[in-house]
């Protein structure tokens, strides 16, 4: 523990800042088949063609949000890596709680962060070739954070559904304080998730759900579409829900939302 604490304060990881960037996400994937150390990270205060979960783009605002990348080389086994976005997402909403102070940020399966009810945050993690031999394997963790933009500063179509740190708490942050502080919480996170096991980043991961008990729509591991009351991930960190029938499904890693009527 102390010997953790000693090395947090003094490596310095390795940070590519770019003004402008099609997307972080791209250039980190690029040091990591270069090599890249476990904590290195690529940082952009603009994106041409960030990108999002599922195909989505994902909006940049000129120096206002956080849009960065981290690569990650946990000790964990192959099958163990589709986890590693909880982990991420996680570690992301521990920071937000800390900076803003009132209510609790909120996690939605599988990669979005919540703050009163509108997304924050999201993760889009990406991984080395599955064939790529442990010492080769990396994922790089992209995260974007809406950090200092006014509800102006999104397009219209999201303005109901997003939100920031500055409309959330009328302050503005130091995006690199943000960030660093992201970096150092997430590789702790990813420490105890190798040293311990996932479970007990699973159970803090639970309490700040954000779907549970609510009805959504989605698609289950078989195809197929369904409406149901979320029941949470279980243990390997896959998400179920509860048909009107009474079924259980689980839930394809795909698009999930609350159900409208
Ligand atoms: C999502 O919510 O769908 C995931 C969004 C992830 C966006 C970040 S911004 C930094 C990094 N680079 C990208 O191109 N995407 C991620």
């Amino acid at each position: 523990m102390i010997l953790r604490a000693f090395f947090r304060f003094t490596i310095m990881y390795p940070t590519q800042y770019f003004r402008s960037i099609d997307s972080t996400n791209s250039r980190a994937k690029e040091i990591a088949d270069a090599g890249a150390i476990h904590g290195a990270a690529v940082v952009a205060a603009y994106q041409t063609k960030g990108r999002g979960r599922l195909g989505k783009d994902w909006h940049s605002v000129q120096g206002k949000g956080l849009y960065c990348s981290i690569i990650v080389r946990p000790n964990v086994s192959l099958e163990e890596y589709p986890k590693i976005t909880l982990v991420a997402g996680l570690s992301v909403a521990l920071v937000l709680d800390k900076f803003i102070l009132g209510r609790k940020s909120q996690l939605k399966w599988p990669n979005d962060i919540y703050y009163n009810g509108k997304k924050i945050a999201g993760i889009l993690t990406e991984s080395s070739a599955m064939a790529a031999s442990r010492e080769d394997r990396y994922a790089v963790i992209g995260i974007g954070v809406n950090v200092n933009q006014a509800a102006k500063d999104f397009p219209l179509e999201l303005q109901e559904t997003v939100t920031s740190m500055s409309i959330e708490s009328g302050s503005e942050f130091k995006v690199d304080v943000l960030f660093q502080a992201i970096r150092l919480e997430l590789l702790d996170q990813l420490q105890i998730f190798g040293d311990a096991g996932f479970q007990p980043l699973l159970n803090r991961w639970r309490k700040k759900d954000f779907l549970l008990g609510r009805e959504m729509a989605c698609v289950t591991t078989e195809g197929k579409k369904i409406r149901g009351i979320a029941l949470g991930p279980d243990d390997e960190g896959q998400l179920h829900v509860r048909d009107i029938y009474g079924r259980i499904h689980q839930v394809l890693s795909g698009d999930v939302r609350l159900a409208t009527s």
